[in-house]
């Protein structure tokens, strides 16, 4: 990557050559909760071929003017199912913020579960989640292992990067935690730091020192409350930006609330005022040919909101290096989220054995059903430290079933050896055992009968077994 020092340019003409618009190769990335697009703008340009999720429409707009096409749909109603080489996201903060009120997994805004979903329907090469690092610390680090968990299960090499944005070229320090799962055998390193601080005085070089019409000067009045709030909260040095530095952290708070607390310039003649949104954007690396949309005030949200384009351009080049040279390179190993078959025999085998809604699943749904049994399909239980998907629920008794396929889940009788690829498919398959272990004993320890019949058990016999589980739980 390009530096100031190699470079000699001003900051401006180096993110403006940075981030591109670059011809899009053939990695596909879908972006949920993608907001005006920061995060997607650094894959793009990258030449990842980007494309966004986000119920808000003026992001949704923001990002279809600037980035690539985007949806305005409710996550949280209907996850978004496209298929793609690659999910990022950086979900509402608000959950795990020091600034919010910390609820983790209980709020009702949590988007992890959410990308867990999309990840298991779209089965990516990649995920990249983008959060607080505030996910990995005390409180919510249990939270954050069952994710992580659940994704190694679902066969990604997962890995930590608390990175700055000021180590990236961003005018300001803004730590971001990235979690990543890439499938195969590499865990992706921490990009490479490349750039000293850059002073705020350089990404605004024209108006730090004026008032202008698009900024609200800070009256005389919230003045004297900034002084007096600083002085009772013990802030020894005023919280005004200071130029030859980093900004701190930009937030929507800060950005835009009228609190003591607001980003604000004070000028030569001692008066104070807020940012503009251009100011705001290039404190967070977004170049001038990018534009906002919707009212100023959702325009400072997302700006507050982002990523910086430049701070996400570090982990999309890190990625991409892995995806295409390293030894887990996807276009070599990965077909439809499973290995390459080494031959059509093995591919015919693959692709006949269906994870989900089998039909010898249907089939004793089927039955069930005609016997009057009441139950949910697929349905997640939440326990402690995990979360199991049986494919048959009943949640009342407390009975969980499941139809295990004898390929994935290596049945004594039909489960096939791999032959080819033995490096691959033993350990995978060994881990797929491992964990319905896990899933039993977790289960269990939570008052649950756990019911497994194979795909090959006649209907009847699977039935048999399932209303004698049933039985003796009685009818509660
Ligand atoms: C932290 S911001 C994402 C910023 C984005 N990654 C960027 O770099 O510009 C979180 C986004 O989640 C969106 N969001 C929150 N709840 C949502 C939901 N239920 N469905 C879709 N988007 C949602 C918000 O509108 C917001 O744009």
């Amino acid at each position: 990557m390009t530096s100031f020092r190699e470079t000699r340019n001003s900051w401006l003409q180096t993110m403006d050559s940075l981030l591109t618009l670059e011809p899009v190769t053939h990695l596909k990335a879908i972006d949920l909760f993608c907001g005006a697009g920061g995060l997607s703008l650094g894959f793009r340009a990258c030449g990842f071929d980007v494309s966004g999720v986000d119920w808000c429409a003026d992001a949704v707009e923001t990002y279809s003017s600037n980035v690539g096409n985007a949806e305005c749909v409710d996550l949280f109603a209907s996850p978004s199912l496209k298929t793609a080489d690659l999910v990022i996201a950086g979900p509402p903060c608000q959950p795990w913020s020091r600034a919010g009120k910390r609820k983790g997994a209980q709020d009702e805004r949590d988007g992890l579960s959410v990308i867990l979903e999309a990840v298991r329907f779209i089965q990516p090469a990649a995920v990249v989640v983008e959060n607080v690092p505030d996910l990995a610390r005390k409180g919510h680090r249990e939270y954050l292992d069952v994710f992580e968990n659940q994704l190694t299960d679902l066969d990604y090499l997962v890995g930590e990067h608390i990175l700055n944005a000021a180590d990236f070229g961003v005018p300001q320090n803004r730590r971001r935690i990235f979690v990543t799962g890439v499938r195969g055998n590499k865990i992706l390193k921490d990009p490479q730091a490349w750039s000293r601080p850059v002073p705020v005085r350089r990404a605004i070089p024209g108006t730090f020192w004026r008032q202008v019409r698009e900024a609200r000067p800070v009256s005389q009045r919230m003045s004297a409350y900034i002084e007096r709030y600083e002085r009772a909260s013990g802030c020894r040095i005023p919280r005004d930006l200071h130029l030859d530095q980093p900004s701190r952290t930009l937030t929507v708070r800060n950005l835009s609330g009228a609190t003591g607390d607001m980003v604000r310039l004070r000028l030569p003649d001692g008066t104070r005022r807020t940012l503009t949104i251009r100011e705001a954007a290039r404190l967070q690396s977004f170049p001038d040919w990018f534009q906002f949309k919707g009212s100023k005030r959702s325009q400072f949200e997302q700006v507050g909101n982002a990523v910086p384009p430049l701070l996400a351009m570090a982990v999309a080049e890190t990625l991409r290096e892995v995806m295409e040279h390293g030894s887990n390179s996807m276009r070599n190993q990965f077909e439809n989220g499973y290995p390459i078959p080494s031959s059509a025999a093995i591919s015919a085998t693959m692709r006949a054995n269906k994870r989900k809604d089998t039909s010898p699943e249907r089939r004793l749904r089927s039955a069930l059903h005609r016997q009057g049994r009441r139950f949910r399909v697929d349905m997640p239980l939440k326990l402690p430290g995990r979360r199991v998907r049986p494919d048959i629920v009943f949640p009342r008794r407390r009975v969980a079933v499941f139809v295990d396929g004898c390929f994935w889940h290596a049945c004594p009788e039909h489960g096939q050896q791999p032959r080819s690829n033995v490096a691959y498919w033993a350990p995978k398959l060994q881990r797929n055992q491992a964990r319905d272990k896990a899933d039993d004993d977790a289960l269990r320890h939570a008052g649950w009968i756990v019911v497994r019949v194979w795909e090959h058990d006649p209907v009847d016999r699977a039935l048999t077994i399932v209303n004698a589980a049933l039985e003796r739980v009685g009818n509660e």
